[in-house]
C-alpha cells in the first residue's frame, strides 16, 4: 500500500499522491470515496483509471456512451484497475448554436483540466460526435497520461423506402429535392426517423466517422474500433478490451507522447485520403498535432496524400455507409491494403506497431474497400490545398466530393456578408445567378462568426435547382459538414473578419478556381485591392464578454487548426498543489 506524505515520489503511481498519503489529507481523499461503497482495496496501489465520458442527451450521437462506459469499467476491473467515470462538457453537432465548433476548445480545456486535477493514472476517452473526439484528444494530449480512445460507433445504416440513405448526405439531397418540388412534405418528414435508426454517430464518412478512423490510424484506439456499429455487441467487446489495455498501459508507462510522432500524423493524413474523409479532419488534426508538439502543416494534407488512392466507397464520396464498412473489415483492412504507402512501424496503444496490428486484417468486401489495384479514385483526388490572392494562407477543397467539370472554373462572384443574407434570397426568382456564378459567403471564419460554422455547402439557388443545376462553385471562410458534397472552397485563410482578402471581393468580380494548379484567385488588380483595403472598415470593437470574447481573442486561423494560441503544446500531468 502506498502511504507517504510526499505526493510526488518517483516510482509510484500518480494517484498515490492522493490515496497513498497519511494524515488528514489522505484521510479526506479516501474517506469521501467510501460513500460510494468502495472497500479499502481501492486504495491498495492499483491503477486509478478515469473514464472521461462525453455522454449527453443533448449530444444524441453520444447518448449511449453511459452503456459503453460499463463495458470499459468491466475491462478495467478484470485487469486489476479501478475505474472512475466522470462527465465533461459534450458537444451535440446538430443542436448547438451558433456552432459546435465554437466550443471544441472549451471542451478540450474541460478535459485537460479534469484529467490533471484528479487522482488519475490513465484515462479512457469516450467520444463520438464530430467535435467531441478531437476535443478529448486535444485535452488528453496536453496532459499526456496513458490514454485510449473508445469511439461510440456509427448508427445502423439509414434506410428509407427500401433504399439506403446516409446521415447528412441524404438530408442535403432530400432537402434539395423537397425545395425543387420533387419530394412531398410527407415523404421529407418521414425520412427524419429513417436516417437515425439506432444509437451512434453519423453513418456516412462525415467528420465523426473520419475522426474515429483517424484516431485508429494515429494508434490511439484499438484496431477495428472505428467502424463497429454502436449497437453491435462487438462495440462493447472492444470497450472492454480498451479497459484492460489501459491498465497495462499504466504499468508500461505508455503515454501518447511515446506513441505519437510525425509518422503517426503522416499515416492519419494518408488514411484520410484513402477513406474519403471529411475536410474537418484538416482543422482537427492540425490542432491535435499542435497539442502533441508534432509539426504538421496545412500543405501536408495535399502533398502527403498525392499518391493515395480513394479506396473506401462510402457516402458522400461513394455509395456505402459505416455499417457496410465494418462488415467489410473496417480500418484495419484499409491500413493493410495501403501497406507500404503508410509507415506501418508507427507505435500504437496496443504496444505493437500499426503494421503488426493489421497484419492479418482481411478485406471481406472489395466493393466497399477497394483493392489498391482497383481504386474508387486514382491518387491525388482528395484534399487539395489552394492558394492565391483570395487565400494567401490557404484554403481547402475536397476534390472527391466536387464536380469534375467545375475543378477549373471562372465565373462572376456573387458575394454575401452573412449566410443569413444568402438564405433570405436563395429562393428568389430574381437572384442574379447562372450556373457559372461563384457564390461567396464570408464572415464565417473562426473569429468572424464566431466558431467557423458548417455553412459552406450553400443550398443551390432555387432558380438554378429548377433548371436542373445540382452543383456550382462556392467559396467561404467557414467549413462544411463532412457529410456534404459539392465544389466548395473552404477554410479560406486568413478569414475576412481579420482583414483577409476575401473581405475585399465584390459581387461582379471575376474569380478563378484552378484545382489542378492549386489556385484560387480574384481577377482584381493589386492597386484596386489596395484601395479597397483602405476603404475597408476596421474590424469592429469586440463587444460582449464571456467565452465568445475569449474565443475571438485567441482562436488561431484555419490553416493552423483553430486552437487557442495559449493551449498549444503539452503541459503534462504533474501533481498540482494540495489544498488542505
Ligand atoms: Fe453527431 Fe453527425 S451529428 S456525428
Ligand atoms: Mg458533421
Amino acid at each position: 500500500m502506498h502511504r507517504d506524505s510526499e505526493p510526488d515520489r518517483p516510482g509510484t503511481r500518480r494517484s498515490a499522491a492522493w490515496f497513498g498519503l497519511d494524515g488528514k489529507l489522505g484521510f479526506v481523499h479516501r474517506s469521501k470515496l467510501y460513500n460510494q461503497g468502495y472497500s479499502a482495496s481501492m486504495f491498495d496501489g492499483r491503477p486509478i483509471i478515469g473514464i472521461c465520458n462525453s455522454w449527453s442527451d443533448l449530444a444524441p450521437c453520444n447518448a449511449h456512451l453511459r452503456q459503453v462506459a460499463e463495458s470499459v469499467k468491466r475491462g478495467i476491473l478484470m485487469a486489476g484497475g479501478v475505474p472512475l467515470e466522470f462527465p465533461t462538457m459534450s458537444l451535440g453537432e446538430t443542436l448547438m448554436r451558433p456552432s459546435a465548433m465554437l466550443f471544441r476548445n472549451l471542451m478540450a480545456m474541460d478535459v485537460e483540466e479534469s484529467l490533471r486535477a484528479n487522482p488519475l493514472d490513465g484515462v479512457v476517452l469516450l467520444g463520438g460526435c464530430d467535435k467531441t473526439v478531437p476535443a478529448q484528444l486535444m485535452g488528453a494530449l496536453s496532459v499526456d497520461l496513458p490514454t485510449v480512445m473508445v469511439t461510440g460507433g456509427p448508427m445502423l445504416n439509414g434506410k428509407f423506402r427500401g433504399q439506403d440513405a446516409g446521415s447528412g448526405t441524404h438530408v442535403w439531397k432530400f432537402s434539395e429535392e423537397y425545395r425543387a418540388g420533387r419530394m412531398s412534405r410527407a415523404d421529407f418528414g418521414a425520412a427524419e426517423a429513417c436516417l437515425s435508426r439506432s444509437s451512434g454517430h453519423c453513418t456516412t464518412m462525415g467528420t465523426a466517422s473520419t475522426m474515429a478512423c483517424l484516431t485508429e490510424a494515429l494508434g490511439l484506439s484499438l484496431p477495428g474500433s472505428a467502424a463497429i456499429p454502436a449497437v453491435d455487441a462487438r462495440r462493447h467487446n472492444i470497450a472492454e478490451h480498451a479497459g484492460g489495455r489501459i491498465v497495462a498501459m499504466v504499468e508500461e508507462e505508455l503515454t501518447p507522447s511515446s506513441i505519437l510522432d510525425r509518422r503517426s500524423f503522416e499515416n492519419a493524413i494518408r488514411v484520410n485520403a484513402a477513406i474519403g474523409g471529411s475536410t474537418n479532419a484538416v482543422v482537427h488534426l492540425l490542432a491535435i498535432a499542435g497539442r502533441a508538439e508534432v509539426d504538421v502543416a496545412l500543405a501536408d494534407f495535399d502533398t502527403l496524400a498525392a499518391d493515395i488512392p480513394l479506396l473506401v466507397d462510402l457516402l458522400p464520396s461513394g455509395r456505402f455507409q459505416m455499417e457496410d464498412f465494418a462488415y467489410a473489415g473496417g480500418l484495419p483492412a484499409v491500413i493493410r491494403e495501403l501497406g507500404d504507402l503508410l509507415d506501418t512501424g508507427a507505435a500504437t496503444v496496443t504496444g505493437r506497431t500499426l503494421g503488426e496490428n493489421t497484419a492479418d486484417a482481411d478485406n471481406w468486401q472489395p466493393d466497399v474497400i477497394r483493392p489498391r489495384a482497383n481504386p474508387l479514385r486514382e491518387p491525388g483526388g482528395h484534399t487539395a490545398v489552394l492558394r492565391g490572392n483570395l487565400a494567401p494562407d490557404g484554403a481547402v477543397i475536397k476534390v472527391s466530393a466536387a464536380s469534375e467539370e467545375l475543378l477549373r472554373h471562372t465565373g462572376t462572384a456573387l458575394v454575401f456578408d452573412t449566410v443569413e443574407e444568402y438564405h433570405e434570397v436563395a429562393d428568389s426568382p430574381d437572384l442574379p445567378v447562372d450556373a457559372d456564378t461563384v457564390l461567396v459567403v464570408r464572415n464565417a471564419g473562426p473569429t468572424g462568426y464566431p466558431g467557423m460554422p458548417e455553412i459552406g455547402n450553400l443550398a443551390i439557388p432555387k432558380r438554378l435547382l429548377d433548371a436542373g443545376i445540382r452543383d456550382m462553385v462556392r467559396i467561404t471562410d467557414g467549413r462544411m459538414s463532412g457529410t456534404s458534397y459539392g465544389t466548395v472552397v473552404l477554410h479560406v485563410a486568413p478569414e475576412s473578419a481579420v482583414g483577409g482578402p476575401l473581405a475585399l471581393l465584390r459581387s461582379g468580380d471575376t474569380v478563378t478556381l484552378d484545382v489542378p494548379a492549386r489556385r484560387i484567385d480574384m481577377d482584381v488588380p493589386d492597386a484596386e485591392l489596395r484601395s479597397r483595403a483602405t476603404a475597408l472598415a476596421p474590424p469592429g470593437a469586440e463587444s460582449g464578454g464571456g467565452y465568445a470574447w475569449l474565443y475571438r481573442r485567441h482562436a488561431r486561423q484555419a490553416d493552423t487548426g483553430v486552437d487557442f494560441d495559449f493551449l498549444i503544446g503539452r503541459r503534462g500531468h504533474q501533481v498540482p498543489r494540495r489544498h488542505l
